[in-house]
């Protein structure tokens, strides 16, 4: 069976290509990147080096899947506020490319969605439950909202499986994109330098990378063992933990011998201030359940980022200054 992972070299999708290959699964990655992201692809993971905004290439792997695992997008709420028509261009036509491609082609694959906890905005009441009012704040949330629209009506159209995982806060490999505030609080704190609070006290249900691969692995075996075609809904893909960037401080000083320096910047009004969601739903059909604490998965990462530092620092220092790129614009 062959499975399409678009994104596939970015840091969800790298693990779930490996994590599918292990079971099985011939893995087809899409992705426009050049270079490898800090680890290098097992040559048996098949790499097409394709943008999802160009149809015509695009539809020619896509014909060839039995199913599709779309997650490649600009994928970072700064990034949508800095370059938006790329995020729209990426993330909306990317996804209607891909669902239209799925459309034309014989094989009718399954699709699974990566979106965003971003699709709601900010939240009167958490946890939050899936049918909760979507109100994105920002650019990147719009897009992803869109995506999820383009997803359900591609099922409700063609009489296909799909279905939609709203991640959130995903951490805990140098595949990261480090300039994400787990990873780079961890490394700021291991380098010695000061960690930036942007306006205070937001809340965030954080979810390390393994917990986010089991999850879309169980969803994989769900598509593939069920006749059923239809849309299977949006699931929360989260431990649904209520954490402030001030426990990620304190986690880090728990675990780190040195002075770590907090520093307080400017609130950004494209940020969500507090989103903590329900687990249950992903629960009850896929039976997942997050094992991944995350006062124990800052513990893992600083474990993780403070070998690596020891052995390869330049390596993971350049990935470092080249992932904080919006912050030196
Ligand atoms: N990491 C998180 O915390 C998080 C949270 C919520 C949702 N998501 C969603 O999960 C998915 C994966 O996120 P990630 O953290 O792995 O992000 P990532 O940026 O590491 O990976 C995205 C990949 O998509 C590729 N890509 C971007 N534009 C492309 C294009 N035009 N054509 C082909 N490939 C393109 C990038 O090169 C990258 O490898 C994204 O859809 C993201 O929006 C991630």
């Amino acid at each position: 069976m062959n499975i399409v992972v678009t994104g596939g070299k970015g840091f969800i999708g790298s693990s779930v290509c490996d994590r599918l290959l292990k079971a099985g699964f011939n893995v087809i990655s899409i992705d426009n990147r050049k270079r490898e992201n800090y680890y290098s692809m097992n040559s048996s993971i098949i790499s097409k080096e394709v943008d999802v905004t160009n149809y015509t290439s695009l539809g020619e792997i896509i014909s060839q899947a039995d199913g599709i695992i779309h997650l490649a997008a600009v994928s970072r709420v700064i990034w949508g506020e800095i370059f938006p028509q790329e995020c729209i261009d990426v993330n909306v036509k990317g996804t209607l490319n891909v669902v239209e491609a799925a459309k034309q082609s014989k094989r009718k694959p399954w699709i699974i969605l990566g979106s965003s906890r971003e699709v709601y905005g900010e939240t009167d009441r958490n946890p939050v439950t899936e049918d909760y009012p979507l109100n994105p704040i920002n650019t990147y949330g719009i897009s992803k909202l869109a995506a999820e629209c383009l997803v359900k009506q591609y099922a409700l159209q063609n009489a296909s499986k799909t279905m939609i995982l709203r991640f959130s806060n995903v951490y805990g490999e140098l595949s990261d994109i480090l300039d994400r505030v787990t990873p780079k609080f961890i490394l700021n704190a291991l380098l010695n330098r000061p960690l930036s609070i942007h306006g205070g006290n937001q809340i965030m249900d954080f979810t390390h990378i393994v917990d986010t691969v089991d999850a879309i692995e169980r969803a994989v075996h769900f598509m593939n063992s069920i006749s059923e075609d239809k849309f299977f809904d949006h699931f929360h893909i989260l431990p649904g933990e209520s954490n402030s960037l001030y426990d990620l401080v304190e986690y880090i000083k728990l675990n780190i011998s040195k002075n770590v320096r907090v520093e307080l910047g400017k609130r950004r009004e494209y940020d969500v201030d507090k989103f903590t969601g329900n687990p249950d739903k992903a629960k009850e059909l896929l039976g997942f359940k997050c094992k991944i604490k995350y006062k124990e998965g800052v513990k893992k990462t600083i474990n993780l980022f403070e070998k690596e530092l020891q052995n390869n620092k330049p390596k993971a220092v350049q990935k470092f200054k080249e992932d904080s790129k919006c912050e030196l614009l």
